[in-house]
Order: C-alpha cells, then sequence, then structure tokens
C-alpha cells in the first residue's frame, strides 16, 4: 500500500453498527459478508444489475420496492426468501437473465446492515474472496486519500463471523499490511471451500442444502466486479 493507512477491524455487528455514528469521511470502507450477501451483491453487479439499493429491514425493502416499478425484490431471512420475494441471497440466482439491466432491493440479516453502517465514508466498496483482486487494486488506488481502512465483518446475527474475518486476514496480506487479523488467514488449514464450510455460517447453509453456496462463494477472483455505495447509499458497477 502506499502511505499505508491504519487498519481498523469492525469484527461484530456491534462494531459494524457504531461505524454509522462515527465520522468515516477519511476511511475507505470494506463491506465484507462472504456468506453470502457482499458475495452475492456482487455477482449481481457482475451479471449487469443496473444499482442495488441495500435496506436494513423488510418493510423498508419492500416500501423501496413497491415505489419502483420493474426492480427486483431480492433478500433473506433465516438463510431463505422472503414471503413474496422475487429473489433469495443465494449467488447462483443472480444469473445475467435475471438481474442484467434491472434495478435490486436487497435486505439481508447482516450484510446490507455493513453496507449501510459503512455508506458516509470517503468510500465504500463491496468485499468476498469472487473480487478479492480488484478490492485490492483499488485499495492500493485510493490509499493516499484516507487515514483509515476499515474492514467491516457483517458476522452473523450477533457474533463475530470466522469467514469475514478470514477474508479480512486475506486482503490485509494482499496489500502486504500489518493487522493481527492477518494471522488468521495464515493459520487456516485447507482449501477455502472446506475452511468456509467449517464455520458456523457454512454449516448453516449446509442445514438448508445450500451447501453449494459455500463452493461458489470460495471461487477465488471468479467475478472481478467492484461495487461501490455511491452518494445516494446505492451499490453500483465501477466501470
Ligand atoms: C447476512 O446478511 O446475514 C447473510 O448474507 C445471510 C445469509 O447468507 O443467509
Amino acid at each position: 500500500m502506499q502511505h499505508p493507512p491504519r487498519i481498523h477491524v469492525a469484527w461484530t455487528p456491534a462494531d459494524v453498527a457504531a461505524l454509522a455514528d462515527a465520522d468515516l469521511s477519511r476511511s475507505l470502507c470494506v463491506a465484507i459478508d462472504v456468506l453470502r450477501a457482499t458475495s452475492t451483491m456482487t455477482v449481481a453487479l457482475a451479471h449487469g444489475a443496473a444499482a442495488i439499493i441495500p435496506a436494513a429491514e423488510l418493510d423498508e425493502a419492500r416500501a423501496v420496492h413497491a415505489s419502483r416499478p420493474g426492480a427486483l425484490l431480492c433478500g433473506e431471512r433465516h438463510g431463505l426468501p422472503p414471503e413474496g420475494f422475487d429473489l433469495g441471497n443465494s449467488p447462483r440466482e443472480f444469473t445475467r437473465e435475471r438481474v442484467a439491466g434491472r434495478t435490486i432491493v436487497h435486505t439481508t440479516t447482516n450484510g446490507t446492515r455493513a453496507v449501510r453502517a459503512c455508506a458516509r465514508a470517503h468510500e465504500t466498496l463491496l468485499g468476498c474472496f469472487l473480487n478479492i483482486a480488484a478490492v485490492a487494486d483499488r485499495i492500493r488506488a485510493r490509499a493516499h486519500e484516507v487515514e483509515t481502512l476499515v474492514l467491516a465483518c457483517a458476522g452473523t446475527f450477533e457474533d463475530f463471523s470466522m469467514e469475514d474475518a478470514l477474508f479480512a486476514g486475506a486482503l490485509v496480506e494482499r496489500l502486504d499490511g500489518w493487522h493481527p487479523v492477518r494471522s488468521l488467514w495464515a493459520g487456516r488449514t485447507g482449501d477455502l471451500e472446506t475452511v468456509l464450510g467449517r464455520t458456523r455460517n457454512g454449516r448453516r447453509l449446509k442445514e438448508l442444502a445450500l451447501e453449494e453456496d459455500i463452493a461458489f462463494c470460495a471461487q477465488t477472483d471468479s467475478a472481478p466486479t467492484l461495487g461501490i455505495v455511491d452518494p445516494k447509499g446505492w451499490i453500483l458497477a465501477y466501470r
């Protein structure tokens, strides 16, 4: 990294929620929800979605969707699409045929909240293994503009989630930066799919017969598209 910014890791949903009240004007944020929200939103953008509007609550998502004819209503609660939703939160659902040119209103338990909490930063990116090289390149290019790199790990319900911290560690390693989170990545054993499958979220996805999502989200650099939050809080693909 040029002029290495200080690295701050928001480990838990409570740490992430606190970012909403912090001054992030000199921070570059990466919102991270490997299983599955930021992976799914990255795939949607890679497949040509026009924009993603992240909503924190179901009612809010339904109201925003109702005001935007033609938009898709997507997301999950307890891992599954809520009633009346067009798509859930599986990256495999977000094919080019379904999402190209469409605006997506997306709400998930933790991931879309993390994006919202970071929205007032100097810049906020979506991070996941599918686009890790693109995220690292963007951070290298913008590092001189900020004082802090914030890695916002969305977590699972109210807890820390290992897969998000592993991604944070992998990103710090790629940037050749220093933060203790790097040691989690350096200390992993097994291939990425196996590692993700052992996490609490990975086990939950297996219980829901969604284990193919784990393999999908482990495909490093397979969707090198950068989702960036615009001043309205919408997520657009950087082109
Ligand atoms: C979340 O936002 O909490 C996750 O993306 C949940 C999920 O994948 O089901």
